[in-house]
């Protein structure tokens, strides 16, 4: 039987092969030939799982697609008809809504293991700036599908984000009217976001994952110890007659991501049966009212992955001063590679300074996160949000002196195995 299996494999591989002999090449480059490091940690699972995530998004985004109706008279309706009355559509719509969340939790941890083990560093400048290319894409294709449902939130968040172009000087008010296509967030806005959202963003969001990944084949992967293993010693290299530090990706690293997946899997299980709306952190409560322009809800905010940007645009007094930090706030994570001096990739082997200065920096990070979400009216806690500003630009600003002055330890030749 399993005999009969193989053959039939093999001919059809061969099959293939005689027809487009460029695939087997490619998928040996990139699975069975691609060597990495072999001393990964549990950091290293967030790339395939922000990958399943991206699938998860695109499959139940198209069945939702089935049914929903772009359009202000019938888009909420449409979204409470998927939840009541279309089979397993309540499933659909949850697994789509927790993935939002899941996958800015992935990527956030995604972004502090890169930070952590130097991974922006020269040779992989050019990853790094693929993925915070992603992150823009990925945080422009949330906030459209968060007005699709047409919820109060949906609505009034839609509108202050978008008034927010509109402390551009000269061109800002011709911007936000040219955005929503109306006075207020209306049938055309949500018609073009709708269209960005399910056909568009997913294009170049896909385009930059497929750029992301082949940039870092190029060089290969980084690792904990932040030791190069296509380079130092023979035996740091792939050798089949030596000891070796980089292992085949597939199979060795597609069935240790399985592990990763399963526990992610059993974690969002639990979130989409038992806590779709995660106290109104994935889903606002908000949302689950109909847009009413007439009615302005107690307290506006965006959902979490966004708070931290949106308290920095609260706590500046100036209207376009906060738009200017808040855009800024993203903008200089792309220069890391180059503000980073060290001589050495990983944290693992550089001084107490900074690990004491990257910690504070996530803290002040989820700090502002809090903040961003509440009123936003304790005046002890604008201040607060702008000593975490300060520290936030502070950070990346003086990394170039930081990073050089603080101690080294040795980098081993090889990489090292932690259990
Ligand atoms: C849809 C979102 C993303 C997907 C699907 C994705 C996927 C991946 C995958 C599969 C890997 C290889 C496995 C691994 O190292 O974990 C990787 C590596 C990497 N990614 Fe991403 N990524 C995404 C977003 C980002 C973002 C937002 C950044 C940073 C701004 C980023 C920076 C990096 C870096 C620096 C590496 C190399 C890490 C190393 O070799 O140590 N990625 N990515």
């Amino acid at each position: 039987m399993a005999n009969i299996f193989t053959r039939t494999a093999n001919g059809v591989m061969d099959w293939v092969n005689e027809r487009a002999p460029g695939m087997m090449p490619a998928y040996r480059k990139h699975m069975t030939e691609y060597y990495a490091p072999k001393n990964f940690n549990l950091w290293y699972y967030f790339g395939s799982l922000a990958l399943l995530v991206l699938v998860n998004q695109i499959v139940t985004g198209i069945f939702l697609t089935m049914h929903f109706k772009p359009s202000a008279a019938e888009a909420f309706s449409s979204v409470e008809y998927i939840m009541r009355d279309v089979e397993w559509g309540w499933l659909i719509r949850y697994m789509h809504s927790t993935g939002a969340s899941m996958f800015f939790i992935v990527v956030y941890l995604h972004m502090f293991r890169g930070l952590m083990y130097g991974s922006y560093q020269k040779p992989r400048e050019l990853v790094w700036i693929l993925g915070m290319l992603i992150y823009l894409v990925l945080m422009a294709e949330a906030f459209m599908g968060y007005v699709l449902p047409w919820g109060q939130m949906s609505f009034w968040g839609a509108k202050v984000i978008i008034s927010l172009f509109g402390a551009i000087p000269v061109i800002g008010n011709g911007l936000v009217e040219w955005i929503m296509g109306d006075y207020l967030p209306g049938d055309a806005t949500l018609n073009r976001f709708f269209a960005l959202h399910v056909i568009a963003l997913p294009l170049v969001l896909l385009l930059l994952v497929v750029l992301h990944l082949g940039a870092l084949h190029e060089v290969g992967s980084n690792n904990p110890d932040g030791v190069d293993v296509k380079k130092g010693p023979k035996g740091n290299r792939w050798d089949a007659n030596k000891p070796k530090d980089a292992i085949p990706f597939h199979p060795y690293y597609t069935v240790k991501d399985l592990v990763g997946v399963g526990f992610f899997l059993i974690l969002a299980a639990f979130v989409i049966f038992f806590a779709p709306a995660f106290g109104g952190w994935f889903l606002e409560h908000d949302n689950f009212t109909e847009a009413n322009r007439l009615v302005t809800p107690a307290h506006i905010k965006p959902v979490w992955y966004y708070t931290p940007y949106y308290a920095m645009l609260r706590v500046i007094p100036d209207k376009l001063g906060g738009v200017i930090v808040m855009f800024s706030a993203i903008a200089i994570l792309f220069a890391v590679p180059w503000l980073d001096r060290s001589k050495v990739k990983s944290y693992r082997y550089r001084g107490l300074l900074s690990w004491g200065l990257l910690l504070a920096f996530a803290a002040s990070f989820i700090w502002l996160g809090k903040i961003g979400a509440g009123p936003g009216t304790d005046p002890v806690e604008t201040q607060v949000g702008r000593v975490l500003t300060f520290y936030y630009f502070a950070f990346f600003i003086t990394m170039p002196l930081w990073t050089k002055l603080d101690k080294t330890k040795p980098v081993p030749e090889r990489v090292t195995m932690h259990d």
